[in-house]
């Protein structure tokens, strides 16, 4: 039932605020979080883990990469992504002090179920973060965490994704209380930070209107070009494949700071960017960094659609639009980033007269390596 959406994919995109307070619910007690499935497997267990390496394919893979920064950041263990179907190929360094963290919507994606498989062969200590209840991966795995953002229907994930996020940075929360890594104070921060976000992930889908808008103009668009530094590169990737994915246009993320190394030899008048600025109060250096990016492309003819925190003023000169989100500390904002980059990929799939919620080619889960 699509609720009176005009696709699976719309009505997801629109519970995304509930998908978080979901995942959230429960695992924060107080001033704390506590996930009981961790809590399970030993606190001298998780306060012997020297590595983490996440494993997960698509879209899982960008939430992921966003997961590492801040598990890294708040454990202070040393966190590695993998692509499923790459992680066993490379003979990895495995230990009894691994942790390996799978990141699967379904729980039933046949290469990162292998991997999983292979990392238990290897006696690490395998977490699974998973969206279906009972599924293989985390059947298989010592401990599941999983994400409560509801049945994902359209082949696109969006729920499921900023969900992922916020069971990772929880998962990153707890081991670093467990460490003794985390002050009480970056940890109740963390934790008011969560207890606003469904509110401000409302916000975020009510873009929908504007950039329905820039779609419109849009729909001939041939290839797109999605920007970010540290969290926002990952939310450019996963900018770049929905638009693959589903509206079959050309698209490609890329580090902001790489342009210069190679991709700025793409811009041309009129190429389409997105660009995921970082909030200039959280983040002063990276936001100056990025807002000269954008005037490195713009000088070069790039349209520039500026996403910003809203205030953000030093874009306003050179950004062609600017959608605007609320304030967030900086290691959260790809969640918000990702909301309007979810409705440009279903507007433009839309105005292209596309099958929004089956995209050709592809199927929902990937049960074959
Ligand atoms: C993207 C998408 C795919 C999946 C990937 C992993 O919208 O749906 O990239 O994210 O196939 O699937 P799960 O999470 O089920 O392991």
């Amino acid at each position: 039932d699509k609720g009176g959406w005009s696709s699976f994919m719309a009505k997801e995109i629109n519970e995304q605020p509930e998908a978080i307070a979901n995942t959230v619910r429960g695992r924060i007690v107080g001033d704390s979080v506590e996930i009981p499935e961790l809590t399970a497997l030993g606190d001298d267990r998780l306060r012997g883990i020297d590595r983490i390496i996440i494993i997960a394919c698509g879209t899982a893979s960008y939430a992921g990469q966003i997961g590492a920064y801040a598990i890294e950041q708040w454990a202070r263990i040393p966190v590695d992504v993998q692509l499923s179907h790459e992680f066993r190929y490379r003979d990895p360094v495995l230990t009894d002090r691994t942790m390996v963290i799978s990141v699967s919507q379904s729980g039933e994606t046949m290469d990162t179920l292998m991997a999983v498989k292979y990392a238990i062969e290897k006696g690490v200590t395998t977490v699974s973060v998973c969206n279906t209840q009972s599924a293989t991966i985390p059947r298989e795995s010592d401990a599941a965490v999983y994400t409560h953002a509801g049945p994902e229907v359209a082949v696109a994930s969006t729920k499921a994704f900023t969900a992922q996020i916020t069971a990772l940075f929880l998962i990153g929360l707890h081991l670093g209380r467990v460490r003794g890594e985390l002050s009480a104070e970056a940890l109740a921060e963390a934790v008011q930070q969560f207890e606003e976000l469904p509110e401000k992930m409302r916000a975020a889908v009510d873009t929908h209107a504007e950039i329905t808008q820039l779609a419109h103009w849009m729909a001939d668009t041939r290839s797109v070009l999605f920007l970010g530094r540290h969290v926002g590169f990952p939310a450019a990737l996963e900018g770049a494949l929905k638009l693959k994915e589903i509206a079959y246009i050309h698209a490609e993320g890329f580090a902001a700071g790489e342009l210069k190394h190679g991709p700025i030899a793409l811009i041309d008048h009129g190429q389409p960017v997105f660009v995921l600025v970082p909030s200039p109060r959280t983040a002063p250096l990276m936001h100056s960094k990025v807002v000269s990016n954008i005037q490195e492309i713009r000088a070069r003819g790039a349209r520039v659609i500026a996403i910003v925190e809203v205030g953000d003023t030093a874009v306003l000169p050179y950004a062609d639009e600017v959608i605007r989100l609320p304030l967030t500390d900086a290691l959260f904002e790809p969640i918000l980033q990702v909301v309007p980059l979810q409705w440009f990929a279903l507007e433009l799939s839309t105005a292209k007269g596309l099958d929004v919620d089956q995209p050709r080619n592809l199927a929902k889960s990937v049960t074959v390596e």
